[in-house]
């Protein structure tokens, strides 16, 4: 018998129906269809006008937890990542068991490793489900950059959708699961990419970044983020690769945080990953933070390219600066 272990048993994402296509944002800042596709392969992004970031996430939970044939009633833990929750408290966690009516007094709560939070968050579960106790936990990847996008900034605003993904994750002793995961941060390199926006630093002083000045929207050193998040990527799927004594070759998926598809082909090209190996759909959704590994999954599972037994790699990149991957036997 394998030792337990969690089951990705069942995956959902939601993006909302407004698209802003390139030929849109050329009309918002000064920068070119051609530009922003050369430089990052996105051609369009959701935006959400009107949706709160927990009803996002329980709309993708709910197709999850419909995949998976799983009643709320059954999960035993709900466990969000996200950098863009509804409020500063309650969690995106709590709204979610309310949303969904999943039972009352099971453990639900967010995890803030921004691009990598979905990746976090299924460490997490999977690690609460080995330990015993936790059968079935409900894992979401939401964000909702839009909101802390400065639309003026052409640098930035360019590069980031909303959405979000979520699975469910059933205790195992099966040969199919997750394998192994790792989680990284270096809190030295915050500096890198942040959003402000904080509760503040005098409890006396008037709360001047709600609903934000200029300086409360997200912050990016565009060129040395790309470098690092190469490098880092790289770096964290051989970790996976070596946990497993697998191979590159041995992986049929990689689904990579989908941040820029010249990132995603220069990772692909470190680890020698044919074309086919590499699933990417930034051109349709941009970046959207902790929803895109979710969001791809569910993507790359309705188009029937994973099969049963598949070795399936996720890698992200994000804020803190954190990495995280996982590999999965499907
Ligand atoms: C942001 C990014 C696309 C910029 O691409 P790049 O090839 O590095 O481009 P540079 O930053 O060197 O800028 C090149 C030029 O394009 C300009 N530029 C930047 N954004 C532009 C836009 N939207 N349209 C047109 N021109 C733009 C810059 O002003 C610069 O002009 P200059 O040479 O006159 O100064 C790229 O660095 C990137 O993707 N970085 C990683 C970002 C990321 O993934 N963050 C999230 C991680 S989770």
């Amino acid at each position: 018998m394998s030792e337990l272990r969690g089951r990705i048993s069942g995956c959902g994402s939601y993006v909302p129906e407004f698209i802003l296509s390139n030929a849109g944002i050329e009309k918002m800042v000064e920068t070119t269809d051609a530009w922003i596709t050369a430089r990052t392969g996105i051609k369009q992004r959701r935006i959400t006008l009107n949706e709160k970031t927990s009803v996002v996430a329980a709309k993708a939970a709910k197709e999850a937890l419909a995949a998976a044939s799983v009643s709320p009633r059954d999960i035993d833990l709900v466990i969000t990542g996200t950098v863009t929750p509804d409020m500063v408290f309650p969690s995106t966690s709590c709204f979610v068991q309310q949303e969904l009516g999943i039972r009352p007094g099971i453990p639900a709560f967010d995890i803030s490793a921004a691009c990598s939070g979905f990746l976090y968050a299924l460490d997490c579960a999977d690690k609460y489900i080995r330990a015993g106790g936790v059968k079935k936990a409900l894992v979401i990847g939401v964000d909702i950059f839009s909101r802390i996008l400065d639309w003026t900034d052409r640098a930035t605003c360019v590069l980031f959708g909303d959405g979000a993904g979520a699975v469910v994750l059933t205790e195992t002793r099966g040969k199919s699961g997750i394998l192994s995961s790792h989680i990284h941060s270096d809190g030295r390199q915050w500096e890198m990419l942040y959003t402000p926006g904080s509760i503040g630093s005098n409890p006396f002083e008037e709360r001047k970044h709600l609903p934000g000045p200029r300086n409360a929207y997200l912050k990016m050193k565009g060129n040395e983020t790309f470098k690092v998040a190469v490098r880092t990527m790289g770096g964290a799927i051989k970790e996976e690769l070596q946990a497993n004594s697998l191979k590159p070759s041995d992986i049929a998926l990689l689904i990579p945080h989908q941040a820029n598809i010249r990132i995603i082909d220069a990772v692909g090209e470190r680890l020698g990953l044919s074309s086919g190996q590499v699933f990417s759909n930034i051109d349709r959704y941009g970046n959207t933070s902790a929803a895109s590994i979710p969001i791809a999954l569910d993507e790359a599972l309705k188009a029937g390219k994973i099969k049963k037994g598949d070795i399936v790699m996720f890698v992200s990149f994000g804020g803190g600066l954190t990495w995280a991957s996982a590999a999965v036997r499907w």
